[in-house]
């Protein structure tokens, strides 16, 4: 299977001909690097269920460009008000703020278009309907777009732990869980299989949000490639204000080793996800 990053580039869309800048700012933010860590673990549970060809690949693709469609937005004035995203200037900072919502807004359509080519490669149209139901559902309203609103509606207020564990789930942990999903559903896992391997995708997301918190405040911008203390300075309550450093990082801890109990119970050869779920609970950037 080519990598993950040559199957971005394949399904982006064409700048040549366009007479907008909407084409080049999409795929500014999206070739500005990125961990691509939704991608990865799609392909790796696509793998871990015996998934092969290449069905998956317009997913991978689709779930990353709405990764990028949700931080193109998130970093907005009105949102987090950030100006650096990846090391270079976060995509309203490069192309004004009108083409940087409708980048965003291109960009989640896009992702459908990408992900019915899926049609085309695969003989089992049921498992592609049925996962492109999952991208949306885990993008919208039941999924990272809620949490993105309530996140936004919340900042300078006092929340709870349950709340806010309740916003990091959907604003994060639903497109981890989607990515999670999408590759179980497309390499023909049954139900149980993918219930439990969205269960520790959710775990992975909740961890992942949390380790995010975590950089804002211990990290450094050259390696993060975002602006650090934003957070604080967006009076957002987060895992670090509510549980501090220390505590914080005993929950990635402990959410890391539920999510390896759980991959533990699948079949399967498991070594790529043990790892990865261990390099994200120390992750730097
Ligand atoms: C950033 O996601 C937004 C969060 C959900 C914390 P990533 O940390 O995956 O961002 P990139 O794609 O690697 O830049
Ligand atoms: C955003 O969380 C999660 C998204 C759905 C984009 P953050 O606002 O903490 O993400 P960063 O720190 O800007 O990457
Ligand atoms: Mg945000
Ligand atoms: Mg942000
Ligand atoms: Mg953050």
């Amino acid at each position: 299977m080519p990598d993950v990053e040559a199957i971005i580039k394949k399904y982006l869309p064409i700048e040549e001909g366009n007479i907008s800048k909407l084409v080049e700012a999409m795929n500014y933010s999206v070739l500005a690097g990125g961990k691509r860590i939704r991608p990865i673990i799609m392909q790796e549970a696509y793998k871990l269920f015996g998934g092969t060809g290449k069905a998956i690949e317009p997913f991978m693709a689709a779930i990353e460009m709405i990764h990028n469609y949700s931080l193109i937005h998130d970093d907005l004035p009105p949102m987090d008000n950030d100006v650096i995203r990846r090391g270079k200037p976060s995509t309203w900072k490069a192309y004004g703020e009108a083409t940087a919502i409708l980048a965003g807004d291109a960009l989640q359509t896009f992702a459908f278009e990408t992900a019915t080519k899926a049609f085309e490669l695969s003989d089992r149209p049921d498992l592609v309907v049925r996962a492109i139901r999952v991208l949306a559902q885990k993008s919208g309203v039941d999924g990272m777009a809620s949490g993105q609103d309530v996140d936004v509606q919340l900042a300078g207020q006092p929340i709870s732990k349950e709340v806010l564990k309740d916003i990091y789930k959907l604003k994060t942990g639903c497109l981890i869980e989607a990515a999670a999903m999408i590759g179980a559903i497309m390499a023909g896992a049954d139900d149980q299989e993918i219930s439990i391997i969205r269960r520790a995708a959710a775990d992975m997301g909740l961890a992942f949000q949390i380790r995010d918190d975590i950089l804002d405040v211990t990290g450094d911008s050259a390696t993060t490639g975002k602006t650090t203390g934003l957070d604080e300075r967006n009076v957002k309550t987060t895992y670090v204000t509510l549980y501090g450093v220390e505590e914080a990082q005993q929950i990635v801890k402990d959410l890391s080793n539920a999510a390896i109990e759980k991959i533990n119970k699948l079949p399967g050869e498991k070594t790529f996800f043990l790892n990865l779920i261990n390099q994200l609970e120390v992750r730097n950037k």
